[in-house]
């Protein structure tokens, strides 16, 4: 093995081109291809930056030659040589050094390596489990290096801006109590106070609260947050959020700045220009229109509701449903009309999935007349109805859902994106941004048998609601925004309550007793009575927007180190076993189950 004492790297595997033929460089790296073509062989030569394509040639050094051939994939080297232009059948306009070639005239060899587990170089099909397991090699994937860059720059850029904008960066801790966000706490036991554990942070929401009542008056952080809930491609049991609190100002003032944020990110990162401000929609009005609270608004098909001329259908289910407090609702697919019957079975099939007793359809024919099961039961006066409030015309497919509210946006809200999908609506590279208002404050949670809050505790009633507190509880709208990117939430936030009045009304419509809130969130509402000022903040998961913008499927893909489907990180094998000496020091015993 050679050392490295003595050389020095003059450029990285991405910056030579025409303009430095007859340079004398030094690159080092790691081997991710060779190519012995008899005479020469070729070496791709990787670092972070990029490749460049290093030759070796015998009549240069027949040692170095010698040398070269016991190459292997992903060995370490370093290797000194001249900038020479490639023989113009053999450039590569793919690669940003495709132009040029370095002629080697010394090899050093700073590490051998493994045959890897899978090759570097491509993208296709390697097992997730595999990847993880050996994250350092997958993290040297080209793909994943630009994810793990693109992710720096994203929060170098909230940085940025955030500084320029009068924000103080401030840690907060992660030993801490039990937050409100309502997920599953990871618990960590106290040593020195044996029965006592402190949770991990769901959010650092109480104590960006209280910077607020400090005075600090603008605060962010970028910082992990921990729930232990079941996950999917969006959701992680430890995630980072960009976290933010302001004093002084209402929802206007903080939609227009993170319009801003998120603006700077995407034009200092993928020089994108967005188109501020951003559509708003009002909670009912996305439920209405699209059967959900985050919309993907990167193509129509909406959602209309029929029940008003369901309850005179000739269609039974219909009027059934909408005479007994039902609703009946359909999506217009416009020129969808050539889905195929076994497209449609499968489609009823989602439907019914996800909860849908059957999924009716009616094809608008080329003459107007309805293609349908249940064409025979509309009657002529209800079938012209029907097309006008669709807006129908021929080619198109209507697709109804006849049920109660939650069931029928539930499944025509999925059936959207459904279609969007199989008939390609959507275009690459297209976002839609959208900020969703107006959330109910409350849900009555039936296991409990009380109201919760559908955010947390913090988050104030808009104040012409506040009466409604004690006799509509859900009535009550709050005053909390998400944002919505491509029918993923990636961020949210509310102006909380600061007046302890307020507060303590609210905690009695949820049922939290004067000691539970005491016992809960004493600081805070202890902190309240000292002069807090009017704020307001959000969170957005940096996971989930550094995902869209790379165009990745999962957050996995742009976390170094993420776990597994079941909270595992397959690369250190945690969570582990611990010894019975540790147990003990916590006066924790293991195999207790609640019966
Ligand atoms: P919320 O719970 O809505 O708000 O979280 C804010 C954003 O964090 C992201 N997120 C997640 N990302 C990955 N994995 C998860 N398990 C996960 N859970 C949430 C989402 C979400 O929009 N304290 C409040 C914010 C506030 O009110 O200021 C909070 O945490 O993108
Ligand atoms: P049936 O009368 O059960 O044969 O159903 C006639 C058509 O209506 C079929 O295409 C079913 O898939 C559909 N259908 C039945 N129940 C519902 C419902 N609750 N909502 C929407 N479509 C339904």
């Amino acid at each position: 093995m050679d050392s490295l004492q003595g050389l020095k790297r003059t450029h990285h595997c991405n910056m030579l081109d025409e303009a430095n033929i007859g340079a004398n460089v030094t690159l080092m790296g790691w081997v991710m291809r060779r190519r012995d073509h008899g005479g020469l062989i070729f070496v791709d030569l990787r670092d972070r930056e990029g490749v460049t394509q290093v030759v070796f040639n015998p009549e240069t050094d027949a040692s170095v030659h010698k040398k070269a051939h016991g190459l292997r994939s992903e060995y370490v080297i370093a290797i000194n040589g001249v900038v020479c232009k490639r023989p113009e059948d053999m450039e590569n306009p793919k690669l940003k050094t495709g132009a040029i070639e370095v002629m080697a005239n010394a090899l050093f060899i700073l590490n051998t390596s493994k045959t890897p587990p899978f090759p570097m170089d491509e993208d296709e099909d390697i097992s997730e489990s595999l990847r993880l397991k050996y994250r350092y090699l997958d993290l040297r994937r080209p793909q994943m290096v630009k994810n793990i860059t693109l992710r720096h720059q994203v929060c170098q850029a909230m940085r940025g801006y955030l500084n320029d904008n009068g924000f103080l960066e401030i840690e907060t801790p992660m030993l801490t109590r039990s937050t409100p966000e309502g997920a599953r706490d990871y618990l960590v036991p106290s040593r020195l106070n044996p029965g006592h554990f402190y949770a991990l942070p769901q959010s650092p929401q109480l104590y960006k609260q209280v910077l607020m009542i400090s005075g600090l008056e603008r605060y962010y952080q970028i910082v992990k947050c921990f729930r232990d809930e079941d996950l999917r491609a969006d959701r992680q049991p430890e995630f980072t959020q960009l976290d933010m609190e302001l004093s002084f100002v209402d929802e206007a003032t903080i939609i227009d700045l993170m319009e801003g944020l998120i603006s700077t990110v995407f034009s200092n990162t993928l020089k994108k220009k967005l188109t501020t401000p951003f559509m708003q929609l009002t909670y009912q009005e996305a439920m209405d229109r699209f059967g959900t609270d985050r919309p993907d608004m990167r193509f129509g098909l909406e959602i209309t509701d029929l029940s008003d001329i369901a309850k005179e259908s000739g269609v039974s289910v219909f009027k059934q449903t909408a005479s007994s407090g039902g609703v009946v609702k359909a999506i217009n697919a416009k020129d969808m009309g050539g889905l195929s019957r076994k497209e449609l079975d499968e489609l009823t099939e989602f439907a019914v999935s996800l909860g849908a007793k059957g999924l009716a359809w009616v094809k608008i024919k080329g003459d107007g007349t309805l293609q349908s099961p249940i064409a025979k039961f509309f009657t002529e006066a209800e079938k012209t109805t029907l097309l006008a409030k669709m807006s129908a015309r021929p080619g198109d497919i209507l697709f109804f859902g006849a049920d109660v509210k939650e069931v029928v946006c539930k499944v025509l809200g999925e059936l959207r994106l459904e279609l969007a999908r199989r008939c390609k609506l959507i275009k690459p590279d297209q976002l839609s941004f959208l900020w969703v208002t107006d959330f109910p404050l409350l849900e009555y949670d039936s296991d409990q048998g009380r109201y919760v809050a559908v955010h947390h505790p913090f988050t104030s009633p808009k104040e012409e609601d506040i009466p409604l507190l004690e006799t509509n509880p859900l009535a009550v709208r709050a005053r909390a925004y998400d944002l919505v990117l491509n029918g993923i939430e990636i961020g949210g936030g509310s102006i909380r309550i600061h007046q302890q009045p307020v507060q303590n009304r609210l905690f009695k419509t949820l049922a939290i007793s004067d000691e539970e809130a005491m016992d809960k969130f004493g600081f805070l509402l202890e902190a309240l009575e000292f002069g807090a000022p009017p704020h307001g903040g959000i969170a957005f998961g940096l996971d989930r927007l550094v995902m869209l913008m790379a165009g990745m499927d999962s957050i996995r893909d742009v976390m170094a180190f993420p776990k597994n489907a079941k909270a595992q990180c397959l690369l250190t094998q945690a969570p582990s076993q611990v010894s019975h000496m540790q147990l003990a020091e916590l006066q924790i015993k293991p195999g207790w189950t609640e019966d």
